[in-house]
């Protein structure tokens, strides 16, 4: 394993990826990672551009984000299928703490209390995401009645509340079946995932207004088939990168079952972005970032809005070796109503004069405080990204879908959560999108991750990054400060 560090998710990504002859170069020397030393967390810092005060447009939506397996618990409930993390959770040595989300926040059976909670922190937007296994138990066929009738109580109970529902059709949890079946890597599951994004617009599209097809394409195709360390564990390099394919295939095939079913309805994804900055002003250190931007943030976007992948990475990641087919960028076209923003820390980069190959080194920022999960804080460069993208793809709609820090702070004696830390990173990190809106970037909501603490995949229960705290020994809720301070921003949009 290259690193076993809680840090690992975002540290390692494509540290190097060795594209030209891939299935010559043995796993092994496809890597080189640089030691990440972690440093000491100031909490008092908001390192960078410190944020300006700035009032957030009236209809802003203020919202948080939570995924099906991070909260729903009941995995095995109402005819709901086993998925991939199912399986993978209960593998022993897959999970921290070997734990699983067999129960997680209990959200199936909780909603209402979770709602609640927004309602008590002002917001209204709340982005979820659907269990595919509670829908289709083995991926295809015809719908699970009561899979469905979960999800239309939790967003007729959110529109009582007078919170937008914008549901994510994937966040991670595939069938297992259809893993069986090959998983992404085969393109046959894009045809079923249409179906399934069919089944739902039509079910829920009569209450739902906008809709993200996938979160974060590349973080599932990657650490689920090439790093392994998410389900299904996989570790395959033409795996991995097929699986990015026949995903970008299924973006646009889903794209359109949705419109067909509701031709109003306005499609994205929630892309996992991060701002890719070159270690030195070399020529090469800045074409290696660029590269690593083509592959880590725009690998999604550009398919579906050009019909193409990234140019800049044509002669390294050549059709074949993703298994594009004829006519195949046709079909991954759509014209994304908007671009769901997944936001967490930015990549340095520099090259390692290894031109046969796409091999990038890299490391997160080191000049900032970290996270307990050891992601640097370093808001500026997420005003960077945002006003990257708005400008190479003429301002289009942004939705911030993610963007959050996880911070163990604990009830005091008194069962107050002071998590000053955590405020301090929105400030920070809301700060950057205000100055992205004065600057012209065509924002339209705010998602925090997340509503509370919940299951954090590999990482299990030892990672908390919610605005509320959960005591997972009986299931009780309590907001922390930062909660409390989300929402007077979300009742007033002005950040002091
Ligand atoms: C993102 C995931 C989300 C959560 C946060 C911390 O990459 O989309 O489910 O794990 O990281």
């Amino acid at each position: 394993m290259l690193s076993s560090s809680g840090t690992s998710r975002r540290s390692f990504l494509l540290t190097a990826l060795g594209i030209a002859g891939c299935q010559l170069i043995p796993r092994t020397s496809l890597f080189s990672l640089e030691a990440d030393p972690p440093q000491a967390v100031r909490f008092d810092a908001t390192p960078g551009v410190p944020p300006e005060p700035f009032q957030f447009p009236k209809d802003f939506y203020w919202g948080t984000a939570t995924a099906a397996y991070q909260i729903e618990g009941a995995w095995n409930e109402d005819g709901k299928g086993e998925s991939v993390w199912d399986r993978f959770s209960h593998t022993v040595g897959k999970i921290k703490g070997a734990t699983t989300g067999d129960v997680a926040c209990d959200s199936y059976h909780r909603y209402k209390e979770d709602i609640a909670l927004m309602k008590a922190m002002q917001l209204n937007s709340y982005r979820f995401s659907i269990s595919w296994p509670r829908i289709q138990p083995s991926g295809t066929g015809p719908a699970n009645r009561k899979g469905l009738e979960y999800y239309d109580r939790l967003i007729d109970a959110l529109l009582e509340a007078r919170i937008r529902p914008l549901p994510t059709l994937f966040h991670w949890d595939l069938p297992q079946a259809l893993q069986d079946k090959g998983g992404w890597p085969s393109r046959d599951v894009a045809g079923w995932f249409a179906d399934y994004s069919g089944i739902m617009a039509k079910a829920l599209g009569d209450r739902i207004t906008n809709w993200a097809i996938f979160n974060e394409p590349s973080i599932f195709t990657e650490l689920g088939y090439y790093s392994g360390e998410h389900a299904p564990g996989h570790t395959d390099l033409l795996e991995f990168l097929h699986a990015t394919h026949v995903v970008n295939l299924a973006q646009g095939q889903a794209f359109r079952a949705i419109k067909a079913a509701r031709p109003g309805a306005k499609v994205g994804t929630a892309f996992n972005t991060t701002n890719a900055e070159p270690k030195t002003a070399s020529d090469a250190d800045r074409a290696a970032a660029e590269r690593y931007h083509a592959f880590r943030s725009l690998w999604f976007i550009d398919p579906a809005v050009r019909g193409e992948y990234p140019r800049i990475l044509a002669d390294r990641l050549p059709p074949e070796t993703l298994g594009v087919k004829a006519g195949d960028m046709d079909i991954a076209k759509a014209p994304l109503d908007f671009f769901g923003i997944n936001y967490y820390d930015r990549t340095i980069v520099w090259d390692t004069n290894r031109s046969e190959s796409l091999h990038l080194d890299s490391s997160e920022g080191q000049e900032g405080p970290r996270t307990e999960f050891g992601w640097e804080v370093w808001p500026d460069s997420f005003y960077k990204l945002l006003m990257r993208i708005s400008r190479d793809y003429n301002s289009p709609i942004m939705e911030v879908t993610e963007n959050g820090c996880s911070y163990g702070d604990t009830p005091d004696e008194h069962g107050r959560i002071a998590d000053q830390r955590r405020v301090e990173f929105f400030r920070g990190y809301i700060g950057a999108v205000g100055r992205a809106i004065k600057d012209g970037a065509n924002i339209c909501s705010y998602h925090a991750w997340s509503l509370m603490d919940n299951f954090e995949w590999a990482e299990g229960f030892s990672q908390r990054f919610g605005f509320a705290y959960v005591d997972f020994r009986n299931q009780k809720r309590t907001l922390k400060d930062s909660g409390k301070w989300y929402g007077q921003l979300a009742a007033t949009g002005k950040l002091a």
